[in-house]
């Protein structure tokens, strides 16, 4: 059920750059010209800026640069049946609070975004920077009826779509290293957790989580993170807007789990695979339980497993490990 929020928006944003008129915006939420410029009163509290004139109505100026759920729901051009979105200023992690909620019966697919979150996690029981910075915290929730043995090559499927829609929507060219870092020139941009509840050898459900540096500035990273970490913006130079690229990442990832989960993803997997791969034919090492094992990189499995051929021609197959790349080809 639209919200009057939503009403402006959609009228705004279908008009932008032109005008919409007070009378034609109270017709289509069925309220005063005053009650129209309450909730744009609200709207502007939000972050948004809108010119207003007496003979030509309102248009936006300026959109939030934080999350803002109405304007990302106008903006989804993918809607299943049920989906919802629950934007939080703060939680302790995107996929734990989609893990309660989908305890708590909410209906699947939904997504859960928050401005900052207070224990971001990332694989290997790392921590992931999640200050209110501009950048994405999403998980993306589903219950699959899907066996979990056919799940191996989700995450890296994911992520490739993930690398093609920013590729197109900012045009840029990030690489994928396998199993789930975004690249661009070797810094990580962003990086995928994805997690799953298995009763009885049957999924119960699972969680897509996306950390994706976006707007924050170069000189805002912690030590640690300084030289390894970019966020999109200092990759485009120029500030993004942060919820039309949230909606277009939501949109491209609940089409690109039906895909997978209907099995209608092969050929497109090999051809994004082949495109966005950084690591074909490149030496690596790779930490896998305390253990280092080294090789050049021999393509992957059926199942996403990374193939690695050692010093002596054999070839390993690792379905989980941390890569560093040795040398450039
Ligand atoms: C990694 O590269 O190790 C994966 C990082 C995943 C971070 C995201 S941010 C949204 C979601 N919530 C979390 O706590 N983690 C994921």
């Amino acid at each position: 059920m639209p919200t009057p929020d939503h009403l402006i928006l959609r009228e705004l944003l279908a008009a932008d750059p032109s005008w919409v008129s007070g009378a034609r915006l109270a017709t289509k939420l069925g309220v005063s010209r005053v009650a129209v410029w309450q909730h744009m009163e609200k709207l502007r509290a939000a972050g948004f800026t809108f010119e207003a004139q007496r003979a030509r109505g309102y248009r936006i100026a300026a959109r939030p640069a934080t999350p803002h759920a109405a304007l990302i729901e106008t903006q989804l051009k993918v809607r299943p049946r049920g989906f919802s979105l629950l934007v939080l200023d703060e939680t302790d992690s995107t996929n734990d609070e989609a893990a309660r909620q989908l305890g708590a019966g909410r209906s699947a697919p939904f997504a859960v975004i928050a401005r900052r979150q207070t224990k971001g996690r990332g694989r290997l029981g790392r921590a992931w920077h999640s200050e209110s910075n501009g950048n994405l915290y999403l998980s993306v929730a589903f219950r699959p009826r899907v066996a979990p043995e056919r799940m191996g090559a989700f995450t890296l499927w994911m992520g490739l779509n993930v690398c093609e829609l920013l590729a197109n929507f900012a045009k840029v060219s990030p690489g994928l290293k396998w199993p789930n870092d975004i690249l661009f020139d070797g810094r990580k941009a962003g990086g995928i957790l994805t997690e799953a509840r298995i009763d009885a050898d049957e999924m119960r459900d699972l969680v897509f989580g996306l950390g994706l540096n976006i707007n924050s500035p170069a000189e805002g990273w912690p030590s640690l993170l300084g030289g390894r970490a970019i966020s999109l913006s200092e990759v485009t130079g120029t500030p993004l807007d942060f919820n039309r690229l949230a909606a277009a990442l939501i949109g491209r990832i609940l089409l690109a789990y039906t895909k997978f989960t209907d099995g209608d993803y092969t050929q497109t997997f090999a051809d994004l695979w082949h495109r966005f791969d950084v690591l074909r034919g490149r030496e690596i090492a790779l930490l896998e339980g305390g253990r280092r094992h080294a090789g050049t990189v021999a393509g992957l499995d059926d199942e996403g497993a990374l193939l690695l051929r050692d010093s002596r021609g054999r070839t390993q197959r690792y379905r989980a490990g941390e890569v560093t790349i040795e040398k450039t080809p």
